[in-house]
């Protein structure tokens, strides 16, 4: 019989630091990595390039279901997202594709139509999957949930010093009043809304180094036997 996939999942609000945190988890495990949220803003991406009404639900299932994407690391060690073979990997971060993200994963028709490629990237030796809805609908299973939160305060701070370093010019104010309406948004949708799975446990990263969050992760998987 060949075993399981052990699977980690890491869900929590926009900023929370899940992103980075799962990141680097996957790395020191030498696992597979899914970020879930990145099909959601290449179905809004898709549907834009596609000329879709903002409000197309049904055209906006039909992207999500014929998705043509990949994820490739770079030769040095960078992230590559392609859709439909053009290179989108700074384009999918913009407020813009997050905002769309945000209004398409609340259709039912879109979820459901990226469950099977969300589930399909659990292969050996293991998953770390970020997202929203990871420990609570796609992975329900999974051996070890974690949910991060961080104060919406530091949550806005820390993508204005993102986006900062990036070059684009943004305000934290209005940074702070996107994040609010993002979590309202995604924590109100009657499909998967962003809550902790009833096992999850939950690590409040405010005032918390990457590390001492990464050092959190890896303990909660030895306490559990994942790894050693
Ligand atoms: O994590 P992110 O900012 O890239 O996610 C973009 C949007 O996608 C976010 O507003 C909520 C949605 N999302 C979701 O509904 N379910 C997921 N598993 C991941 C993201």
């Amino acid at each position: 019989m060949t075993p399981r996939t052990p699977i980690v999942t890491i869900d929590g609000p926009s900023g929370s630091g899940k992103g980075t945190i799962s990141r680097a988890v996957a790395i020191r495990l030498g696992w597979h990595f899914l970020d879930s949220g990145a099909l959601y803003r290449l179905v809004a991406l898709a549907g834009l390039k596609r000329g879709l009404k903002p409000d197309d639900v049904e055209g906006h299932a039909r992207v999500a279901a014929s998705l043509d994407v990949r994820f490739e690391v770079t030769p040095d060690g960078g992230e590559l997202v392609l859709l439909e073979g053009e290179v989108v990997t700074d384009e999918i971060r913009s407020e813009v594709a997050g905002q769309g993200a945000s209004r398409v994963a609340a259709w039912p028709g879109v979820r459901s139509a990226l469950l099977d490629r969300q589930r399909a990237f659990a292969r050996p030796p293991g998953l770390v999957a970020d997202g929203r809805d990871m420990g609570t609908v796609v992975f329900p299973g999974a051996d070890l949930k974690i949910f991060l939160t961080a104060t919406p305060d530091e949550r806005a701070l820390r993508r204005y010093k993102q986006l900062k370093d990036k070059g684009s010019d943004v305000s934290l104010a209005a940074l702070s009043r996107e994040i609010t309406e993002r979590d309202l948004r995604d924590s109100t949708r009657t499909v998967a809304p962003l809550k902790p799975a009833p096992d999850a446990e939950v690590i409040d990263s405010t005032g918390l180094t990457i590390e001492q969050v990464v050092d959190r992760v890896m303990a909660a998987g030895r306490m559990r036997a994942l790894w050693a």
